[in-house]
């Protein structure tokens, strides 16, 4: 398939009007300037969907999604940025070249697709292999053994390769092939004599598939017998890096598992294959696995496009406990989503579990059984100190408390300090004034140091839902800056002139990006539309940005005295960090008794906080 030109879409996307697109799918009433509805990806009562004519934007202030035409086709109906392109074309009566469209035309033999029937075609023979030879036979009794019946077998379309450098090759010379495409495909090694043997052998494969379900890598889980003990045989081998397969993009499984996750608004995080398909034959269809990695921002993303819960369930095991912490610092860092943790007993995994206790037990602990980030934590860190020890036990339930100042629920808040006090015979009150000064703390860090000046900051609109929105990170005052900046540069592009005078420079690099972006598409174009620029960008990272920017809600117009106030603020941030940066290093070495570096950290840091001060004209 051709790649659609940018002229084509921008004629596509301007003779459409969002609002009958998304009608098509959404009861929208008009309140006000813009329409509004029940939020398609999200379960709730009262409306908290809108979609602005002027702008053809949507938003939803419940879950956070947001975007134009395209990316409401492409989340609702799971299909691919071109096939969204193609669909609006169809429902405008627009003629499209079939060479730009997904299916069949002349243009079939791009390499991508070409490459696609080649994984498809290897996971049709590896199947067959496990399925109906003799050489598959032990493999498919030992899946058999480990509780997977044919019917999961085909689902996941799970095979064998045998043990053999040249089986691949020697099908798809048959088939008649292009030999130039084995190197790209990854499925095999090329020999110094430019020969090739298949990457993969002795091995039970595990097709990975992308959202649309087609096959695009392999992980190959080594079988061992006693012919081939393969002692220096790692246990998974995947594909590598290809064109169709970017592992920090991939999850295992997020093909099947979409719909439940959408429906059910919750995903479940395993750490292995087996684990993922364990859980399915237990009935929990919503659960995938990174690729062994850790979770990319990419694969955070398409997770909260989803869900609103994350329920993560790795093993038992200490590996998988230190993982789960990890997980969880990292989920909270970068996603809104609520995490919840399904702990699995005698250091078990979840394959094991439902090998051990059946389908059904597992699916009890993954829907009755989960706890807390909190209560995870609070194990988590007992075994972190020497409880025996008072001095340990002092710092063990400091450490919670500082976790607790980030539980939003009062109840368990409440809940948690007694039976803190209560273990280690501490006051009550005295606990729930340690908590009041941390969160007083948390609070301070997340903004800069002085709050002298005040962003004007819009709460979002009347018709906006009283329902709360799922837990957002809060912002900084300095991230605040740097949206409400952007929000003005998209709306009054001139704003540019002035800012490219001031030699602004955003704080963080998503934002410095977003605004290369945007000189770049605006010198390209002449002008500036917000649905168009949002085509532009290929990175869902800086997509998701954009349109949290775009949804912002502020007053009409930008003044002169808000654009010199933001960027104040950036200034001031800078300034902030700097100076948070030199109090570490000089506690660090107040600490370490070097009173000389100490000293003159002690004078930076007045010097810099005289600088501060200066920058506030309030
Ligand atoms: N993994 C990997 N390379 C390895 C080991 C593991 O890439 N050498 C990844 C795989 O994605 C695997 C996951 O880590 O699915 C979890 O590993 P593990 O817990 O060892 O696998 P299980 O799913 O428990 O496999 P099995 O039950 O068959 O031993
Ligand atoms: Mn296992």
């Amino acid at each position: 398939m051709a790649r659609i030109p940018d002229a084509v879409i921008d004629e596509i996307r301007e003779k459409v009007n969002i609002v009958d697109i998304v009608g098509q799918y959404v009861q929208l009433k008009k309140a006000g300037k813009n329409y509004s509805g029940l939020c398609p990806f999200h379960n709730e009562k009262t409306p908290s969907f809108s979609v602005a004519e002027d702008k053809q934007f949507y938003h939803c202030f419940g879950c956070g999604r947001g975007g134009n035409v395209f990316s409401f086709l492409q989340e609702i109906d799971g299909i691919s940025f071109p096939e969204a392109v193609a669909k609006v074309a169809d429902f405008e009566q627009i003629p499209l070249a079939a060479e730009y469209r997904e299916v069949s035309g002349p243009a079939e033999n791009s390499e991508t697709r070409q490459l696609i029937a080649l994984h498809e075609k290897a996971q049709e023979l590896y199947h067959h292999m496990l399925m109906n030879t003799a050489i598959g036979e032990a493999a498919l009794a030992y899946l058999h053994e480990r509780g997977l019946d044919d019917e999961t077998i085909a689902e996941f379309g799970i095979g064998f390769a045998p043990n053999q450098r040249q089986f691949l090759e020697q099908v798809f010379q048959n088939e008649g092939f292009d030999s130039e495409l084995y190197e790209a495909s990854g499925l095999f090694l090329k020999r110094d004599d430019g020969s090739f043997a298949d990457r993969f052998y002795q091995r039970i494969m595990f097709p990975i598939r992308d959202p649309q379900g087609k096959t695009i890598a392999f992980s190959g889980r080594f079988f061992k017998t006693e012919a081939f003990p393969g002692e220096d045989q790692p246990k998974y081998l995947n594909s590598p890096e290809t064109l169709l397969f970017n592992k920090r993009m991939v999850l295992f499984n997020f093909d099947k598992a979409r719909g439940t996750i959408r429906k059910e608004s919750t995903v479940f995080l395993f750490e292995g294959f087996m684990d993922v398909i364990a859980a399915w034959r237990a009935g929990v269809k919503n659960g995938i696995a990174s690729m062994g990695t850790s979770l990319t921002q990419q694969q955070v993303n398409a997770m909260e496009r989803l869900a609103t819960t994350v329920v993560i369930c790795y093993d038992g095991d200490n590996a998988g406990i230190e993982a789960t912490q990890r997980g969880i610092a990292l989920l909270k860092e970068n996603s809104r989503l609520k995490i919840d943790i399904a702990r699995l007993p005698e250091g078990l995994d979840p394959d094991e579990y439902v090998q051990k206790y059946g389908g059904e037990a597992f699916a009890q602990l993954a829907e009755h059984g989960r706890e807390t980030v909190f209560s995870f934590q609070l194990d988590y860190y007992r075994s972190k100190f020497n409880l025996a020890n008072e001095n340990d036990q002092l710092l063990y339930v400091e450490t919670m408390l500082k976790e607790l100042t980030q539980v939003d629920s009062l109840i368990q808040q409440d809940h948690y300090l007694t039976q803190l006090a209560t273990e280690f015979h501490l006051q009550r009150e005295t606990l729930q004034q340690q908590l009041a000064t941390l969160k007083q703390q948390a609070r301070h860090l997340q903004k800069t140091p002085d709050r002298a000046y005040e962003v004007p900051y819009e709460a979002p609109p009347e018709h906006a839902p009283k329902v709360a929105p799922i837990t957002t990170r809060p912002l900084t005052q300095g991230e605040k800056a740097e949206q409400q900046l952007l929000y003005r540069l998209f709306n009054e592009p001139r704003l540019l002139y002035q800012l490219e005078q001031a030699q602004v420079h955003f704080l963080h690099e998503d934002y410095e990006e977003i605004y290369r972006l945007f000189k770049e598409y605006y010198e390209q174009k002449g002008e500036f539309e917000v649905a168009g620029f949002v085509d532009y960008l290929d990175n869902p990272e800086i997509q998701n940005k954009v349109i949290t920017i775009v949804t912002l809600n502020l007053p009409q117009e930008s003044t002169e005295k808000e654009i010199q106030v933001l960027l104040r603020v950036f200034e001031k941030t800078r300034l902030a960090d700097k100076i948070n940066e030199k109090v570490i290093l000089q506690q660090e070495a107040g600490r370490i008794k070097n009173t000389q570096l100490e000293l003159e950290l002690a004078i930076e840091i007045i010097n810099l906080r005289k600088q501060l001060k200066q920058t506030d004209i309030f």
